[in-house]
């Protein structure tokens, strides 16, 4: 298997690696996974990721007394307070890649992680936190390995490695546009790990402003993880999977031709069918709140008005990413703050970097 060690490494009996990954929004969204693979997704993505929202995760590791076939002790602080639910998630991550990466299991392990904004709320937190992990694994790896390990590798594997700590976190390994999962229309495409996306693409799209308006920043009562589960036994998940892949290509040649207009009923469109999923699972459930709907509504009152290029999409919570141009930066801005803000908790300014 490509991303198995045959070759030496040393051991280091202590360091400290420490990684920032920034988050990131999909366009065209994963959601559901095969039920008998680890992580692999159902339909293909692509995102944005975000300057300003992001993880900064310290790993410190100590060699163990005696090596044994398991990760023992893992210690994980999250803004300077143990978290037992951020524990499950990284032990099961280890867990899953201490096949791929064997010399883990000489260590033990303390994990100091702080985010920029709130976790579980529908901002990917698990992106950039499962990310930036990966991404400090593959800093240790490069430590131990005896031989050269290209910058293209080290973040091959990170990317195949955040892949089975958290879907979406895959794409956080490289900035800007990114796929994961395979499409036949783009190549190098594939289900392991993410790629950057690799054609051409019109300048509109490489500045574009994320103004993020938290709406509600207490944790979902259902998980992303829990909801792509629902997508196995789903009347519509069909037709839902070769819509993504349709939508896939459109997008390939808007962001060719620099057709934000387009653009913006896309990005609309496959967020509204995310929750439209959601909403007709079995259990069926709602991430939705009534200053979404009120935010979405104002949005498309104000576009109609303005002819401003502002679009709206969702990731798997209430909170909603605003999108638009730089150029209109100015005027966007200040429209947000003067009527949007009292539907929200929080404003977070970013970059699709
Ligand atoms: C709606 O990557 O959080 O944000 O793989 O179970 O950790 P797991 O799920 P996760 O799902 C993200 C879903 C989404 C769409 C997307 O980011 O593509």
């Amino acid at each position: 298997m490509f991303f198995l060690y045959k070759k030496k490494y040393h051991l280091d009996k202590h360091g400290i690696v420490t990684k920032k990954s920034n988050s990131n929004i999909a366009l065209i969204k994963y959601w559901g996974k095969h039920s008998d693979k680890i992580q692999i997704p159902l339909n293909s993505s692509i995102s944005y990721s975000l300057d300003k929202v992001y993880t900064v995760t310290k790993l410190i590791y100590n060699i163990k007394e005696k090596c044994d076939k398991n990760i023992s002790s893992i210690k994980v602080f999250v803004s300077g307070k143990k978290n037992y639910f951020f524990l499950q998630k990284v032990s099961e991550f280890f867990h899953r890649i201490s096949f791929y990466c064997s010399y883990l299991r000489n260590y033990d392990f303390i994990i100091e992680t702080y985010n920029t904004f709130p976790h579980s709320s529908g901002i990917a937190s698990s992106a950039s936190s499962m990310s930036a992990l990966a991404l400090c694994i593959m800093e240790i790896e490069k430590r131990f390995f005896t031989y050269f390990l290209k910058e293209a590798f080290l973040r091959k594997k990170a990317s195949f490695l955040a892949r089975l700590g958290s879907g979406s976190a895959c794409r956080s390994i490289y900035p800007g546009l990114v796929v994961w999962g395979f499409h036949k229309s783009i190549k190098g495409s594939n289900d392991l790990y993410a790629i950057p996306y690799p054609y051409k693409i019109h300048s509109i799209f490489t500045n574009l402003m994320n103004t993020i308006l938290v709406i509600d920043e207490t944790p979902k009562k259902i998980s992303s993880s829990e909801g792509h589960k629902l997508m196995n036994n789903h009347p519509y998940a069909k037709e839902r999977f070769k819509c993504a892949n349709r939508n896939m290509d459109s997008l390939i040649s808007i962001l060719k031709i620099g057709d934000i207009q387009e653009f913006g009923k896309l990005i609309e469109y496959e967020a509204l069918s995310l929750h439209a999923m959601i909403m007709t699972s079995n259990p069926y459930f709602l991430w939705m709140k009534p200053n979404t709907l009120n935010v979405i509504h104002t949005v498309w009152e104000f576009r109609m008005q303005s002819k401003k290029n502002i679009y709206f999409t969702l990731d798997a919570g209430a909170n909603i990413h605003l999108l638009y141009p730089i150029q209109e930066k100015n005027y966007i801005l200040q429209w947000i703050y003067s009527d949007l803000i009292d539907y929200c908790k929080k404003v977070i300014e970013s970059f699709c970097c």
